[in-house]
């Protein structure tokens, strides 16, 4: 884009569809333009902010026309908080654009030959999913244009979610429609009280203040982990807080604080302090227990999650005779999962903490046939593994966003596993090894699952066979 573009304003954008990452798309000069926070079927004028030869990119200043398919966002923090960006659209809309999303990125990237990708398992609850959310305390809390203008003065104290793009911004959050159980009165009973108290919000770029972070966590069998994070080691004022938090929700089944006077929010080297109940709380799935300590992950929609599953148990198609490497097994709730219907199943993870937690979720269910291991998948995964260990029959791999490393998949090539199921959070990196496992992989099965209402995120599940 010539820089005369910039801030410049082109009118009457109809905007055609979504594209990746839930920006919308329209055309300007036969030019591409993306555009945020609109919906298909609109017409706006749009604000360039960003451009290159081939494409600009700009936010939208006036609605000449609303799109039929909007719908009135049910929060009053939407807009502002970066949470929920696809309120706007009816939730049948956002399932068929996350379909669509996996379908472009499979016919875009993989380029391999595709059976028609299923229709999305859609969430039962489009509000209140969630079982974990992290607020953040600030002394900058943001204030709106109009708050600003109105010139009048303003509590700066806040606690809630770090605004887009900006790192010292909080949104004050008032009511949030992620997370039922008790959240939203924890959060904001420990607001009041700490302003009350005159206790100070954490300052981030001078990096001082007492109150830090609280994540809350919650199981669909009704516990409550609470975690409150210090940024200063004040003993007086810290049992104050905790206290409060005791008495005031006696249901919190898991009350822990942890001191962290570190540059970040991130606590995996520090250590915890349980204050009232135990140290984890537990979710259930067809009468299996998985622990959850404050460090363990889970994923965050506990319903979906075990819809999820099925979906990767099906595409295993196990018979009770396999063995089955399951790969980023994070606390292995996959691994436990299909245990029973394997003969054997390994599970391969980088944290250590997680493997523990593993290892630990077999114990309590009375699970034998698992093994598992630490360590970076690249590494672990190698030729004296291979030797040491059955040759797998399935293989499931759940990977971070970034995808697998092309070491893993030339791994996986090696392997020839009859089935391989891919689980993924990110289906343009998906497809992208999905084009390398090509090689002797064909595609059987594709299913979208949806995870996170609300938002342009997609789940998606694909069985990989061997060409015969
Ligand atoms: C999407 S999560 C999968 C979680 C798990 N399958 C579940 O459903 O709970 C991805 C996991 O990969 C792990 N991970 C990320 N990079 C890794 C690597 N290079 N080697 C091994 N594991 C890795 C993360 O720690 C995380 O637990």
């Amino acid at each position: 884009m010539s820089r005369k573009m910039k801030n410049k304003i082109i009118t009457e954008v109809a905007i055609e569809r979504i594209a990746s990452e839930g920006k919308c798309i329209g055309h300007h000069d036969g030019k591409v333009v993306f555009v945020g926070n609109v919906a298909p079927g609109d017409i706006v004028d749009v604000r360039i902010t960003k451009g290159k030869s081939s494409f600009m990119e700009g936010e939208a200043v006036h609605f000449h026309q609303y799109s039929k398919d909007r719908v009135e966002p049910f929060c009053a923090h939407f807009g502002t908080c970066g949470g929920c960006k696809w309120q706007h659209i009816n939730y049948d809309l956002q399932k068929t654009y996350k379909r669509q999303q996996v379908v472009d990125q499979f016919e875009r990237i993989a380029k391999v030959p595709i059976p028609e990708v299923l229709p999305i398992l859609g969430s039962a609850n489009t509000r209140y999913y969630r079982n974990k959310l992290d607020f953040t305390f600030s002394n900058k809390k943001w204030l709106t244009i109009e708050q600003i203008r109105s010139g009048e003065e303003f509590e700066r104290n806040a606690l809630g979610f770090h605004i887009p793009k900006m790192f010292d911004k909080i949104i004050d959050i008032d009511h949030c429609y992620l997370q039922g159980g008790p959240s939203n009165d924890v959060r904001n009973s420990l607001r009041e009280f700490s302003l009350q108290n005159r206790l100070s919000f954490y300052d981030i770029r001078n990096q001082a203040g007492l109150l830090r972070n609280l994540i809350i966590r919650t199981t669909s069998t009704g516990q409550t982990m609470v975690i409150v994070q210090f940024g200063e080691d004040d003993a007086e004022n810290i049992q104050l807080v905790m206290e409060f938090m005791k008495s005031k929700f006696p249901e919190i089944t898991s009350l822990l604080y942890v001191i962290n006077t570190k540059g970040n929010e991130t606590f995996h080297d520090l250590e915890l302090v349980t204050f009232a109940g135990l140290p984890y709380i537990e979710e259930e799935m067809e009468g299996l227990k998985f622990r959850i300590g404050p460090k363990s992950f889970y994923q965050t929609n506990s319903d979906q999650a075990y819809e999820l599953y099925k979906v990767a148990r099906d595409f295993a198609e196990l018979k009770g005779d396999e063995v089955v490497y399951d790969l980023y097994t994070g606390t292995g709730t996959i691994a436990n999962f299909v245990a029973k219907q394997a003969k054997q199943v390994i599970g391969v993870e980088y944290v250590e903490a997680a493997i523990e937690d593993a290892k630990l979720n077999s114990e309590i269910n009375g699970i034998t046939n698992t093994q598992f291991y630490a360590g970076d998948m690249k590494d672990v995964l190698n030729e004296e593994f291979i030797s040491q260990h059955a040759a797998p029959d399935v293989i499931i791999t759940d990977p971070p966003r970034a995808g697998m490393h092309e070491d893993v998949v030339k791994m996986l090539l090696r392997l020839a596993a009859p089935t391989i199921v891919y689980v993924s959070c990110n289906p343009a990196t998906q497809a992208r090894d999905v084009a390398l496992l090509a090689e002797k992989y064909q595609v059987e099965r594709i299913q979208p699952v949806d995870m996170f209402p609300q938002t342009y995120h997609v789940e998606n599940v694909v069985q990989l066979t061997l060409k015969p």
